[in-house]
């Protein structure tokens, strides 16, 4: 890529800007409660999730759990799909509403959402309060018997369940009501269902146990690493150690890119828990495991729209042309990824090349995956990459149709409900509490930095406009602080305007620029990051690219036409069409005029995103 650098003259005399600092010194998040989305795409998606969370039917998400901990079902009707009475890892879905619930409290103060959370814990405690009549051990809580963990420790759960798998939902969606509603109930049965974990995994052997983490166990360990950073309580890390994967996480540690073939969202929890453990005891290693992986996956088994996986599986190193499917990027995959993505940019947030990954899977994946066009913010479980493919249409049980209020429930409607609610968490971060400030996404919201009594308010239609503005609004009297924008890079010739005026200094694309002066209300600041069209060539073949525009993603229009095959795009046919609220260009591919748009906006047509090219884009574009 080519990036143009200018050094801009030196202008205010108040400013001052150091260079991109590198500094190991860790940042911190924002409580949700600080951050708060306004009006565009993201919050668009947002209320559609808090819709649905509002009208779920809360006994019939309760109904397994009462059933299996012999209780009544209270005469509710049970779910469909994925968490029927029958399917064989029913209840894992719950505990992503608990946490969806939870962050609608935290972040929106939705007492509705706070309820619903509270009662369902509160029901949930019932039920392992019940375990005796049930015949389960203390703690247990699942919406299938205990028995199910018994067939797994003696390798004959043959039925496709994966118990630790649907656990870890639990325990997650439990620790978050604890976290954000500050439930002592949740705390309780969280710590009663871990204590069961410990109990469970205490008497086997390392060799008996690394058989048992054959079968797919969701963020186990990073779950209880969590527990432990939370309480402090070393029994809960000696139990997340436990479920270290060994047969995955050695050739991770030696950089060793053995995806191939794996389950993908099998493993990428996994490398989030690897971080936490990191937190946990300071060992290297698993810095070491996590921070490979991510590049590995990111690098070499990424689709242009930030996804991974085809099948929900990793295949070879650097194979994506090869794998244009109609099953390509599950959902879960790029949601935990952010996570990952996140985790280990606050351990290392001078490289801003975490947030281009994490602004592209954002935008250019998940944004799209839930249907505009109704009310409660359905997800499709693969995007798919294969000439003519359309959301919402595809392999029955969940490859490319719509989730349902009640009929689907798969894992990445669950990932979705908690993604969908803490769409504003990574804008912004600090470090050292009141010194830095950064901003790492260019997405219409408001912080308020309690600290300093600060509110920062940023105005955007990114990426439909290539200017985002912030806003300084203080009560309190000018401070000197930093400001660390991160410089995408994907722009050229990007500028910086305080108070209108220019702001000087080498801005270069893939780095943070850190604007240190003396913050008075209601300064503002100006971003602009110019956009051009460009490539993004398919690992295993040049000739085979998406195209680009600044952050985001085209796809051809072809309306409900099928297509059989890759077409081809001349680039030097491509031209801008002139539109404010749109992105729009127009093509020639296989010698026909086809419309290039957002590709997060394509819904309800037949789409076309890696094309074999011919030719040169027009560099005046
Ligand atoms: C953030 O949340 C934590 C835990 O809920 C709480 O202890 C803390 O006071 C909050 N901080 C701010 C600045 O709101
Ligand atoms: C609870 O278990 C007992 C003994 O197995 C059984 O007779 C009873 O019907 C169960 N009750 C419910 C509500 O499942
Ligand atoms: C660090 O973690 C790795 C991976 O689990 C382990 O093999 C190694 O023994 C640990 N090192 C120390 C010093 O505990
Ligand atoms: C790359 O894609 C082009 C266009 O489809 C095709 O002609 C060529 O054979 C491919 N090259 C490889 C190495 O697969
Ligand atoms: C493509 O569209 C342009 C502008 O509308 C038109 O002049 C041209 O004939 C079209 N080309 C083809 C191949 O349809």
């Amino acid at each position: 890529m080519l990036f143009k650098l200018r050094l801009y003259a030196i202008i205010g005399t108040l400013i001052s800007m150091a260079a991109c600092q590198s500094t190991t010194a860790p940042a911190s998040a924002f409580n949700l409660s600080s951050l708060t989305l306004q009006d565009g795409r993201f919050h668009e998606n947002q209320e559609r999730t808090l819709a649905y969370l509002k009208f779920i039917d809360v006994e019939s998400l309760l109904y397994v759990f009462r059933e299996t901990h012999n209780l009544s079902t209270q005469n509710a009707t049970p779910n469909g799909g994925w968490d029927a009475p029958d399917f064989p890892f029913r209840s894992h879905v719950q505990g992503h509403f608990l946490t969806a619930w939870a962050q609608c409290w935290a972040s929106l103060g939705d007492e509705t959402c706070r309820d619903r959370a509270t009662y369902f814990v509160a029901e949930l405690a019932k039920c392992q309060a019940n375990n005796e009549a049930a015949g389960f051990t203390e703690g247990y809580l699942s919406g299938f018997p205990e028995s199910e963990f018994t067939l797994l420790r003696e390798g004959r759960l043959q039925n496709g369940n994966v118990a630790f798998y649907a656990m870890h939902k639990t325990l997650a969606g439990l620790l978050d009501v604890w976290r954000y509603i500050g439930d002592s109930t949740a705390l309780d049965v969280l710590l009663g269902l871990a204590g069961w974990v410990d109990a469970y995994t205490s008497g086997l052997s390392e060799v008996h146990m690394q058989q048992i983490l054959q079968t797919e166990f969701g963020g186990m360990p990073d779950v209880l690493a969590e527990i432990y950073l939370d309480t402090k309580d070393e029994r809960w890390l000696v139990t997340a150690q436990r479920f270290d994967h060994h047969a995955v996480l050695k050739p991770l540690a030696e950089n060793v890119d053995d995806l191939n073939g794996l389950h993908a969202n099998t493993q990428v929890p996994k490398w989030i828990g690897a971080v936490h453990e990191y937190r946990a005891t300071g060992n290297k290693t698993y810095l070491d495991i996590a921070r490979n992986a991510w590049q590995m996956t990111v690098n070499t088994h990424t689709y242009a729209i930030g996804g991974n996986s085809q099948a929900e599986h990793f295949r070879a190193p650097n194979a994506i042309a090869g794998y244009l499917a109609a099953d390509t990027c599950e959902g879960c995959n790029s949601i935990n990824m952010l996570k990952l993505t996140r985790e280990l940019w606050l351990l290392d947030s001078a490289d801003s090349a975490y947030f281009e990954f994490y602004e592209n899977a954002l935008l250019n994946h998940l944004l799209g995956q839930q249907n505009p066009d109704e009310p409660h913010g359905h997800v499709t479980y693969f995007t798919s990459l294969n000439p003519g493919g359309r959301r919402g249409v595809g392999p029955a049980w969940g490859g490319g149709t719509w989730s349902t209020d009640y009929e689907s429930f798969w894992c990445c409607q669950g990932t979705a409900l908690e993604h969908n609610t803490r769409l504003v968490d990574s804008v912004y971060f600090r470090r050292d509490e009141t010194s830095t400030l950064y901003v790492n996404l260019f997405i219409p919201s408001v912080l308020d930095w309690t600290e300093k009594q600060t509110k920062i308010v940023q105005t955007t239609a990114f990426p439909l406009e290539d200017t985002t503005t912030l806003t300084i609004k203080t009560q309190q009297q000018p401070s000197e602080w930093t400001l660390q924008v991160r410089i995408p890079e994907w722009t050229f010739d990007p500028e910086i305007k305080v108070n209108g005026v220019d702001y000087t200094t080498l801005l270069q694309p893939g780095t943070y620029a850190a604007i240190t002066r003396t913050w008075s209300d209601r300064d503002t600041v100006q971003l602009h990051f110019p956009m051009r069209l460009y490539t993004r060539p398919a690992n295993d073949n040049s000739s085979i690219e998406a195209i680009v525009y600044g952050p985001t993603v085209l796809c051809g229009d072809y309306g409900d036409s099928a297509l059989s095959s890759t077409p081809t795009l001349a680039l030097d046919t491509v031209s801008r069409v002139e539109s404010d609220s749109t992105l729009a260009f127009t093509a020639l591919a296989n010698g026909q005029n086809v419309t290039l748009t957002a590709f997060y906006e394509a819904h309800d047509f037949n789409y076309n995103v890696y094309w074999a090219t011919t030719g040169e884009l027009s560099v005046e574009i």
